[in-house]
């Protein structure tokens, strides 16, 4: 048995001893895998090259743990269950034992199709089971997987495909999402159009709509697994060996492949996951999440699989065809840990409790959040409308860089507080410092949240550029790792995260980088020079708000900024469309040239008082013209 806490005072006596000794600690919880050989050090670090590695020279293959673990003694157990979008198409209910078998027989189809140890597959698919199955397949043969989440444009799809020079492509023909069905394949086949490094694409079939296939590159997933063997050996693979690329925005550039490696990932998704939602055998698990992100990864695949629990995965969309979807969802299968983001709380809040009423909702036993800052009232109406004032909330914050969660509640052990994580799971040091870097000590403190031990479950590198992860997130604060959140430790130790205190935005839980979205913008041959900020949204936390200088010949106010918000659906996706443009005439810029980004974040949140010190502006009259055409609307 891992380590499982049982109590709060187990809690602190766990993290005494994690940081005390932390060697000790993670020795004990990742003998309870299986590794086909032992590690000989548990850990090798440094935050300034920066350079961590966990359970070095230890060899496993993360599927047994999963799969093989399972087999025997619990094959019949049903590993995942999967909603469709139609509540009246058939579920499916795989077990351990049929999960297995899919991911050696797709194994088998990768391998045929040249894909070997160290290659770098895109998974590009809808949520399907297919799509996880298609994750432990690479896993089993020692590929390297990179989801990409569907709903991203051909062109977000080609820069990640060339970032990691992809052999395959693993898509669909198409997307169920509420009432729309949604071309996908199409999407692969205009991406491929930039990418020399892919040579086949294998299609599992949806939505049955017509497409393309294109000879002797694409296959049917159906067609690829008729008569391949149902096993196939493990492929013995290093603990530091990547597991996967996940692709993530920063505050500068194209988004980056967050770097996963297989031994420390493994033990730290399993651990983080029993323990957050107290995970008990038989419980029912459902983590609402898309696969393309992170915490599709961790906690709908990785962490529940390796924990032999039943996880749940549903196709649609929260309010489709009724706003109760989500609860009718929980009823049906008797969820007992049901793990969500903010910004759909706030979303079904809007509904009122009319949808809530045809359901009982007795099962649940735990409510998660993650993705974004939860404000206080959307934790009530979850805490009391849908845990009925009596499921904790586990408040969880982590990133894609750290595989796992670091700062949450433990459910029903840690006394909650709204709206703040609480606090650090065990072998986790977080410290917070000011902009100077000077450590704030103690409680009631507020700053910068970094890290200054490595847990096994970080990312590793950033793919194919190992000093970018250096420059992002090491090099601000020597010695430490900044997460690029704001957080504040209150009078009882609690933490709070505030937000992101860089140029990244959250939208929904989505990470956008600002440069990333003017970039788009800036594409669009009428424009000369954009910049673009988050704004509170009632919904999505946090709308993106472009100020667009554009040559105006010919066009429309309203004709411009329709075409501007296209163009960003075009070149990265609908997630990233600006809520808001407006055309101005200038930007707030020093006399060096920088743009003063607090006073645009000022204007795009409907605050046009007080600015601060505006000495250093070129041209302090643009900012009245700005505040002008803002309050027009
Ligand atoms: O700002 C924090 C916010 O989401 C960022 C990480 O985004 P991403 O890598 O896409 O991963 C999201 C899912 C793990 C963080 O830097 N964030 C995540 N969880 C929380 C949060 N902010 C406040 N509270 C949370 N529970």
């Amino acid at each position: 048995m891992s380590v499982k806490i049982q109590t709060l005072s187990g809690y602190f006596h766990e993290y005494q001893k994690s940081v005390i000794e932390p060697e000790t600690f993670w020795d004990r919880i990742a003998e309870t895998f299986h590794w086909k050989k032992r590690w000989n050090k548990t850990v090798e670090w440094n935050f300034e090259e920066p350079s961590i590695k966990w359970f070095l020279d230890g060899k496993l293959n993360i599927t047994e743990n999963m799969l093989d673990r399972y087999l025997f003694t619990a094959g019949d157990r049903t590993a995942i269950i999967w909603e469709p979008n139609e509540p009246d198409e058939p579920s499916r209910h795989i077990s351990y034992r049929e999960l297995y078998h899919m991911v050696c027989q797709f194994s088998h189809v990768l391998k045929d199709l040249g894909v070997g140890k160290g290659d770098r597959v895109i998974i590009y698919m809808p949520m399907v089971p297919e799509a996880a199955i298609a994750m432990m397949a690479c896993a089993r043969i020692g590929a390297v997987h990179s989801v990409v989440f569907a709903g991203f444009s051909s062109q977000a799809l080609a820069d990640r495909i060339n970032d990691c020079s992809a052999k395959l492509v693993l898509t669909s023909d198409g997307n169920f999402r509420g009432a729309k069905k949604i071309g996908v394949k199409e999407v692969v086949d205009e991406a491929l159009k930039q990418c020399v490094s892919v040579e086949k694409v294998v299609v599992y079939r949806r939505t049955g709509q017509d497409i393309k296939m294109v000879k002797d590159r694409d296959l049917w997933w159906h067609d690829a697994i008729k008569g391949k063997p149902t096993e196939i050996e493990a492929e013995e693979m290093d603990s530091e060996d990547m597991l996967y690329i996940l692709y993530t925005s920063g505050s500068t550039g194209k988004p980056k492949g967050v770097v996963h490696t297989i031994g420390g990932y493994m033990v730290y998704t399993h651990f983080s996951f029993i323990n957050v939602f107290q995970y008990n055998k038989g419980d029912i698990y459902w983590c609402s999440a898309d696969i393309g992100w992170v915490t599709g990864h961790s906690y709908i695949v990785y962490g529940p699989l390796l924990a032999g629990a039943t996880t749940v995965m549903f196709e649609g969309i929260p309010t489709y065809p009724h706003a109760g979807r989500f609860w009718e969802v929980i009823d049906k299968y008797k969820v007992n840990q049901f793990y969500t983001a903010p910004t759909a709380i706030r979303a079904l809040e809007a509904f009122g409790q009319d949808p809530l009423l045809p359901f009982d909702l007795r099962s649940l036993k735990v409510l998660g959040t993650v993705g974004e800052p939860i404000n206080e009232e959307a934790w009530h109406w979850y805490h009391d409308h849908v845990g009925k004032n009596k499921c904790p909330i586990v408040d969880t914050w982590w990133q894609t860089e750290t595989g796992g969660i670091l700062i949450s509640p433990i459910a029903s052990i840690t006394p909650t507080k709204p709206s703040y994580a609480t606090m650090p799971l065990p072998g986790i040091q977080p410290i917070i410092v000011d902009n100077e870097g000077n450590v704030l000590r103690g409680n009631s403190v507020e700053g910068n949240l970094c890290m200054k031990y490595p847990w096994p479950g970080m990312f590793r590198t950033t793919y194919g550029d190992h000093k970018r992860m250096h420059d992002t997130y090491f090099s601000q604060f020597p010695g430490l790792y900044f997460t690029g959140d704001g957080v504040k430790r209150d009078e009882d130790g609690y933490y709070r995260i505030l937000g992101r205190v860089d140029d990244v935005i959250n939208v929904s839980g989505h990470r956008m980088g600002t440069a990333e979205v003017e970039n788009a913008i800036n594409e669009h041959p009428r424009v000369v020079e954009s910049a673009v900020v988050g704004y509170p949204h009632e919904i999505k936390g946090q709308g993106i708000y472009a100020f667009v200088i554009a040559d105006m010949t010919d066009r429309t106010v309203a004709n411009l900024t329709n075409e501007i918000k296209i163009t960003v659906n075009q070149i990265i996706g609908p997630i990233a469309k600006p809520d808001k443009v407006q055309i101005v005439p200038g930007l707030p810029k020093t006399r060096s040239g920088k743009i003063m980004r607090r006073i645009l974040r000022k204007i795009a949140s409907g605050d046009y008082d007080n600015f601060g010190d505006t000495s250093t502006l070129l041209d302090p009259g643009v900012v009245e013209k700005i505040i002008e055409t803002a309050k027009e609307g």
